[in-house]
């Protein structure tokens, strides 16, 4: 069942009068929004020519309290690149994540790798090197580099080396050594502390504005695998899972190899404190520690002895080889999309693993993103990845033009999340959410959303 729309008659109401709060405000001079526009903020749409026009230094900003700032957050997700160094790097520079030598710049962007960095190409180890650099170095400007397990991890790890190429095993030294380091050794470790099965990325991660009637994030947790993304149940519950009631918690997307569907959420074992993405995160390291300690080696295949919350999860009904987003009749998804994503609490659900070589696929509205584009050169498709651009910004802070015009778009979508309870432009702010493909090779980005919306945060 879809939420209950506001009765409609009260909408236009709603905005004849946010226009004149907003009219009356702006005109007494006195407001922010009047500032804005003498200095407007970087985030702001249209810049005014007026500025940079003479060499006179602009006027110094005036401080402005933080509940009137604007808020950014970028999520850029990278599909599976199998063996590719170059590819990724060139893909994750086109995104402004790395320089040229690799080094992130990405500021306070959170990167999210969906998995499979492994087999099909040679690069394993520069590959598995590159992204164990790259996440202290988002982690201390910021941001966050957040890796997933692939279908491909996981069978390395098994011992299932189907797609290995030879290049890859004389890179480590041969077998053995090979064998060694994806289990016990540095990649092993790794897998095991850095990397999840599943990830939940809110928009708004850092810098949670005060009066949002929202809990305050714990600061930025440093070091290993990245607690407030992986649905630990000893972070608040309503910032790891969104509490349904706080229109800003319905985090931007949840990111995993496969496909994350409703039936096998259903199937997941409850528990209050555990939220699907905690389940799942833990059953997929449950394998991985079990395996450690497996006697005679690594088994190849999932263990006979493995529970079966395990032979579900390594199943193709599991998060890691699930490929019904991807492949069945977009008439048929949808429903069952909308469904998995009010389970995890979500806005859209990001995926890899079935490659779309011509791009980034857009199903249901953009509920579903598609994002292996068999990026290695062992396939020779698109250079692609996915962004997500996110902008807060308290409607006071807006030039009226821009308020307005937001408003009315918000009308024609009303917000099934928030209640439009008064004109009160104190507790109203405009979200804009951009998501685009972008490619490499002189291929222009591709827009896959855009959305605008008032939200009026409840008193
Ligand atoms: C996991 O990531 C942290 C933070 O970047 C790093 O310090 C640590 O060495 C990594 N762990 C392994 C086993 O590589």
């Amino acid at each position: 069942m879809p939420p209950a729309h506001h009765a409609s008659s009260s909408r236009p109401l709603f905005l004849l009068t946010l226009i004149l709060v907003a009219a009356l405000w702006y005109l007494s001079g006195s407001n922010p929004a009047a500032k804005a526009q003498a200095h407007p903020p970087e985030h702001k749409r249209h810049q005014p020519a007026l500025v940079n026009q003479a060499n006179t230094p602009p006027p110094p900003r005036e401080p402005q309290p933080s509940t009137r700032r604007a808020f950014h957050q970028r999520i850029v997700a990278l599909g599976d690149v199998h063996g590719d160094l170059p590819a990724a790097m060139s893909i994750l520079r086109r995104a402004g994540l790395v320089d040229l030598k690799g080094h992130w710049t990405g500021q306070d962007a959170i990167l999210v790798q969906t998995g499979d960095i492994v087999d099909r190409g040679p690069d394993t180890i520069a590959l598995y090197r590159f992204f164990q650099g790259l996440r202290p170095q988002a982690e201390k400007a910021g941001g966050a580099l957040v890796s997933l397990m692939g279908n491909h991890e996981m069978m390395n790890y098994l011992g299932d080396w189907r797609y290995v190429t030879k290049e890859d095993i004389a890179s480590f030294g041969g077998e053995r050594n090979r064998r060694e380091a994806l289990l016990t050794g540095w990649i092993g470790q790794e897998w095991r502390t850095n990397y999840s099965i599943t990830a939940r990325v809110p928009y708004l991660v850092h810098h949670f504005p005060h009066d949002l009637a929202a809990p305050v994030l714990p600061s930025t947790p440093r070091g290993s695998s990245d607690r407030r993304f992986l649905g630990d149940p000893t972070f608040p519950s309503s910032v790891a899972s969104g509490d349904g009631k706080n229109p800003f918690l319905r985090a931007a997307a949840s990111f995993v190899h496969g496909g994350i569907t409703p039936e096998y959420l259903s199937s997941l074992p409850s528990s209050p404190s555990f939220t699907p993405i905690a389940t799942m995160n833990r059953i997929g390291h449950d394998i991985l520690e079990s395996l450690l300690h497996h006697p005679g080696g690594v088994p190849l295949s999932l263990p006979r002895t493995a529970p079966d919350e395990q032979r579900e999860f390594w199943s193709e009904r599991g998060p890691m080889w699930n490929r019904d987003w991807a492949l069945e009749d977009e008439n048929e998804i949808c429903d069952r999309v909308e469904r998995a994503c009010d389970m995890l609490n979500v806005r859209r659900l990001v995926m890899g693993h079935t490659p779309q070589f011509e791009g980034i696929l857009s199903r249901c509205d953009g509920k579903v993103l598609l994002i292996d584009t068999g990026i290695s050169r062992a396939y020779g498709g698109a250079h692609s990845s996915l962004s997500l651009t996110y902008t807060l910004t308290p409607a006071s802070a807006l030039p009226l033009a821009d308020a307005l015009s937001f408003s009315l778009v918000a009308l024609d979508d009303p917000t099934p999340d928030a209640t439009l309870a008064g004109p009160d432009l104190a507790r109203t702010w405009v979200e804009t959410e951009l998501v685009e493909a972008l490619y490499t090779k002189g291929r222009d980005s591709e827009t896959l959303v855009r959305s605008e919306r008032v939200v009026v945060v409840p008193e």
